[in-house]
């Protein structure tokens, strides 16, 4: 059996159709234009990449993006008064540091920093604690991207074994635990899976793995996630994007995982696109928030 590819751009686009139309209805509704601002701190390639597709996402949805640039060596004090600046200001309703931060940088305290409501990305403690508890107000991009991708091609996971490789603050405990929880904004179809963690130290990770009806694979390991690992008919997500030589690479071997999963995302053009588009929702939700009464 070859797998079904699933095409999360096509899906991200769809997304972001809904979300620009949207965000046209709610401003001709309340004279408010959603606003972005990034930072970003000094002047790693890949960020620079990263941020430039964010902010023209939000463009092309009629959203406003600012960037906010600091030099690698900043002092930490400097993108303190940054974010503060930010988090005072009624124009901007989501701020996104993008990391890595440079190694001097506490990024927890800097994340920390971010106002809640102001927080799209879903990074602070005071979100992920609400994911935990299941009353999210945002949910981080990059898991709720694969919650929708899923939906949206009609896979359900409730009552499933879910396996999800990485224990990252980004992708993997709020994967792990929006799709074990009871409830999702999709409904319970999206959640309710019986989910297992692994990380770089489990011991027989591929006993592990092939008990999964749905793989995630988030471990930052180019090519990780061997065909010997899958179980026939799975579901696959593969949120790696690695660099190896000129080409760009997932965390899943995917020309032999093809073979043998149901479904499979491929890298790129399966789940980088709709962490994009699902910024795009939180930062629209963000200026909603912020503006229930105004
Ligand atoms: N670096 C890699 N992924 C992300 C993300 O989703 N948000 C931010 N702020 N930085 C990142």
């Amino acid at each position: 059996m070859v797998a079904t590819i699933l095409d999360g751009k096509a899906i991200a686009g769809d997304i972001r159709k809904e979300l620009a139309d949207e965000t046209q209805a709610w401003k001709a509704k309340r004279g408010i234009t959603p606003c972005l601002a990034a930072v970003l701190v000094g002047d790693h390639p890949a960020s620079e990449v990263y941020v430039r597709s964010k902010q023209r996402a939000c463009e092309q949805a009629g959203l406003e993006s600012q960037l906010h640039r600091l030099p690698a060596d900043c002092r930490e004090i400097d993108l303190l008064e940054l974010i503060a600046r930010l988090n005072q200001d009624h124009a901007v309703h989501g701020i996104l540091v993008q990391l890595p931060l440079p190694s001097h940088l506490h990024e927890t305290k800097i994340l920390d920093a971010i106002h809640p409501m102001k927080d799209v990305d879903a990074f602070h403690a005071e979100n992920v604690g609400r994911i935990c508890q299941g009353r999210p107000r945002y949910l981080p991009c990059t898991p709720h991207g694969i919650v929708q991708l899923l939906h949206r091609t009609g896979i359900k996971v409730s009552g499933k074994q879910a396996v999800v490789v990485g224990r990252s603050d980004i992708v993997g405990k709020p994967m792990a635990m929006m799709l074990m929880n009871r409830d999702s904004t999709l409904g319970p179809n999206c959640a309710n899976a019986t989910v297992t963690v692994c990380h770089s130290r489990t011991a027989g990770l591929g006993d592990i793995t092939r008990q999964a009806d749905l793989l995630v694979a988030a471990i930052g390991k180019p090519r990780f996630v061997t065909a010997d690992m899958v179980k026939p008919g799975a579901v696959v997500i593969d949120v790696g994007i690695n660099r190896v030589g000129e080409q760009l690479v997932g965390d899943v071997d995917f020309e032999a995982v093809k073979e043998i999963a149901g479904h499979i995302t491929p890298v790129p053009g399966g789940v980088g696109p709709l962490t994009v588009a699902m910024l795009l929702y939180n930062t629209l939700l963000a200026a909603k928030l912020q503006n229930m009464s105004a």
